[in-house]
């Protein structure tokens, strides 16, 4: 059977849940195409593995995440290892990616050798984007999970880049903490299941989506760092929930004093990042 054949034949059975974008990244991995057009070249060709191509579009119509099915997730334009152990990268966090790098480079310039942390890096999407942009920079990604670690470590060496891994509880595998520049952090923060969609709840690791209490990670990732010890300039960036711009407020208010940050709102219009800052222009650029 050809790829011209298979993707008719598929289209058929297009439904809610095999789209026809999931026929085209399924087709597209059997033969490693790298996209959809280079896959057209090829339509009259013989199909790889037929067998494993209909057992893959069972597993999306069953309803698993086709990323999980594919084993590749796209993050900013670009493809990152997954599989169930990772959260599946999320548009949110992409942006978090874009708004960080960009106030890096106000803050620090555009190759600059600074000390970056991603604490609970999952698939290694944030340290690993960093690190792409900034060569020079040394990028350690933390993870209470061997096994999100062991596929961080498979993307760095997918995007060719140097990373360190290190295993542990939110800040304890980092002893050296003065000379950081930039801690990111995407932390569990979903406070119950009510609010987490079926799929999501029945195929991604629980270790990466729960927190109770919902602030527990930013108060421990807070409590943990003296802001007075990190360098001259730093950045903290976090993704947030919605919910919780007050409780955050709450708590920078009470507990660190004077320290300069900001909320963003994301392109939905939910305030989903906290920036907390020492250098009052980026606040305010
Ligand atoms: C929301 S996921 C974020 C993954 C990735 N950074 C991203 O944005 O796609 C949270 C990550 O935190 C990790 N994690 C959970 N509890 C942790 C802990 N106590 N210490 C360090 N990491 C933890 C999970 O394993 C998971 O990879």
């Amino acid at each position: 059977m050809t790829y011209r054949e298979l993707y008719f034949e598929l289209q058929k059975k297009t439904n809610k849940y095999l789209n026809l974008q999931a026929i085209k990244v399924l087709l597209e991995k059997d033969g490693n195409f790298s996209d959809f057009f280079n896959l057209i070249k090829h339509f009259d060709d013989d199909v790889k593995d037929e067998k494993k191509i209909l057992e893959n579009v069972d597993r999306v119509k069953g309803g698993e995440p086709l990323q999980y099915v594919t084993g590749y997730a796209y993050f900013v334009n670009s493809n990152y290892i997954v599989n169930k152990d990772v959260l599946i990268p999320r548009q949110e966090t992409e942006e978090l990616a874009v708004g960080l790098l960009k106030m890096i480079v106000k803050l620090f310039g555009k190759n600059p050798e600074i000390k970056i942390i991603d604490i609970g890096t999952g698939s290694g999407v944030l340290g690993i984007y960093l690190k792409e942009y900034f060569p020079e920079s040394k990028v350690i990604c933390t993870d209470i999970s061997e096994n999100c670690l062991k596929i961080c470590n498979k993307n760095a060496a997918l995007h060719n880049v140097k990373i360190e891994t290190r295993q542990g509880n939110i800040l304890d595998p980092i002893k050296d903490i003065n000379d950081i520049s930039v801690i990111v952090s995407n932390p569990p923060y979903i406070k119950d299941e009510s609010t987490v969609d079926s799929q999501t709840l029945k195929y991604e690791p629980h270790l990466a989506l729960f927190a109770s209490p919902q602030e527990k990670f930013y108060e421990e990732i807070l409590k943990a760092i003296d802001l007075n010890l990190l360098s001259n300039r730093f950045i903290i960036a976090f993704e947030i929930e919605e919910n919780m711009e007050n409780t955050l407020t709450h708590i920078l208010e009470s507990k660190y004093k004077g320290v300069i940050y900001k909320f963003e709102k994301d392109i939905c219009g939910k305030t989903r990042f906290l920036y907390i800052v020492k250098d009052e222009g980026i606040v305010n650029a």
